[in-house]
């Protein structure tokens, strides 16, 4: 059977600043989806990371399906109304536009959809990071599907050994989507040349090359280009399918303990560590830090499994701690050098402003 998932995430108010949405928020976008997709969609799972609420459905309408996108476009107005209502900070934070108009897409959520014939068996695995921009996904994503220091399965599973295709896109265009396609292994040092640089280039789909399914979808969109000022971090999200002609799900797992530096942190304006947490988890310390949620499941015709908790193992524990030295040891630097993004991501308009006063006080001496 061919089936839809789609997750759709936005962040439309939160309890104590950035920290997590409210239980009665959480309530109200959960209802409106249940009572309102009879006949739409198979099945569903909402679940929060940091202040972002995730709307996970499967339903048989394909991507970018109308219906889908407006179904999670007016729950987060719902849930908008409730955090109006309890006073929350940053209420329909990241609903950009007034009006809904047949693709959320460029309207401030982020969406990861993946159409395909499901397999016997279907595991897939559901990222959501929070504090950080979609480009956090390019190290594990290079080291899962293309490297066997982590992906043991390139060298011992022939159902991988042609490697993968990497589709990238260049967030900084804005016109339109600007994408190529590279192919691991060949291609590999041409990859790895664009994903250096996650904030211009981002994994936006990743492919088999053994049997030309999709495994990956990434949510790529930036806020600040479709804003054109600050109004939040993109946060992204991510379906990755695992097992057979796909890395395990352990593979996946494995470049998440390097806890690499990302940015965004706090106001969307640092760089930090990114951190796999439990699902749930809340934001602390300097807003942050950076953090990522794994939710596994398998799906069946559709309908979905319970969730399994990727990052809740006592392993993770022993990560946390190391990636919490390492957000102190970066924030003992504050303001300098690498601990701020540079010039060109500043995200908080403010400072623009007072460079330009600040410039027109420089004096050049003869
Ligand atoms: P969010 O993008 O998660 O809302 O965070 C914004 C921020 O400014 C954190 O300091
Ligand atoms: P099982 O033998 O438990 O199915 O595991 C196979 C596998 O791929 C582990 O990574
Ligand atoms: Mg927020
Ligand atoms: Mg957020």
């Amino acid at each position: 059977m061919k089936v839809t998932i789609s997750v759709i995430k936005a962040d439309v108010g939160s309890l104590a600043g950035h920290v997590k949405p409210s239980q009665k928020l959480m309530e109200a976008v959960e209802n409106y989806v249940k009572n309102n997709s009879k006949g739409l969609i198979i099945d569903c799972n909402i679940s929060s990371t940091g202040d972002d609420i995730a709307i996970l459905c499967t339903h048989q309408q394909g991507t970018l399906n109308e219906r889908i996108h407006k179904l999670a476009w007016d729950a987060f107005l719902a849930g908008t109304d409730v955090a109006k209502s309890q006073g929350l900070y940053g209420a329909g934070q990241d609903l950009l536009k007034d009006s809904f108009s047949g693709n959320i897409k460029g309207m401030g959520p982020a969406v990861a959809e993946m159409e395909f014939e499901e397999r016997p068996n279907e595991p897939f695995l559901f990222f959501a990071a929070d504090k950080t921009d979609p480009g956090a996904y390019n190290l594990p994503l290079y080291l899962g599907f293309a490297d066997p220091m982590h992906n043991s399965g390139l060298i011992l599973s022939p159902s991988m050994n042609k490697g993968f295709k990497y589709t990238i896109m260049d967030v900084n265009y804005i016109e339109a989507d600007r994408v190529v396609e590279l192919n691991s292994p060949e291609e590999l040092y041409d990859i790895a040349a664009l994903l250096r640089d996650q904030e211009r280039f981002v994994v936006e789909s990743i492919h088999s090359r053994n049997n030309g399914e999709q495994a990956v979808s990434v949510s790529t969109t930036r806020l600040h280009n479709i804003a054109g000022k600050y109004t939040g971090k993109d946060d992204p999200i991510m379906l990755v399918r695992v097992q057979g002609a796909f890395p395990a799900t352990g593979e996946i797992l494995s470049p998440f303990n390097i806890g690499q530096f990302v940015a965004g942190f706090m106001r969307g304006s640092h760089t930090g560590p990114l951190m796999p947490v439990k699902r749930f988890s809340t934001i602390s310390f300097f807003d942050g830090p950076p953090i990522v949620t794994c939710t596994g499941f398998c799906v069946h015709e559709g309908i979905l499994t319970e969730p399994v908790d990727c990052f809740d193992h006592p392993y993770w524990d022993q990560v946390r701690a190391k990636i919490s030295e390492k957000a102190t040891d970066i924030r003992r630097q504050g303001f300098i050098g690498a601990a701020m993004l540079p010039f060109s991501e500043l995200e908080y308009g403010g400072i623009v402003d007072k460079l330009n006063k600040i410039d027109n006080k420089f004096k050049i001496r003869k």
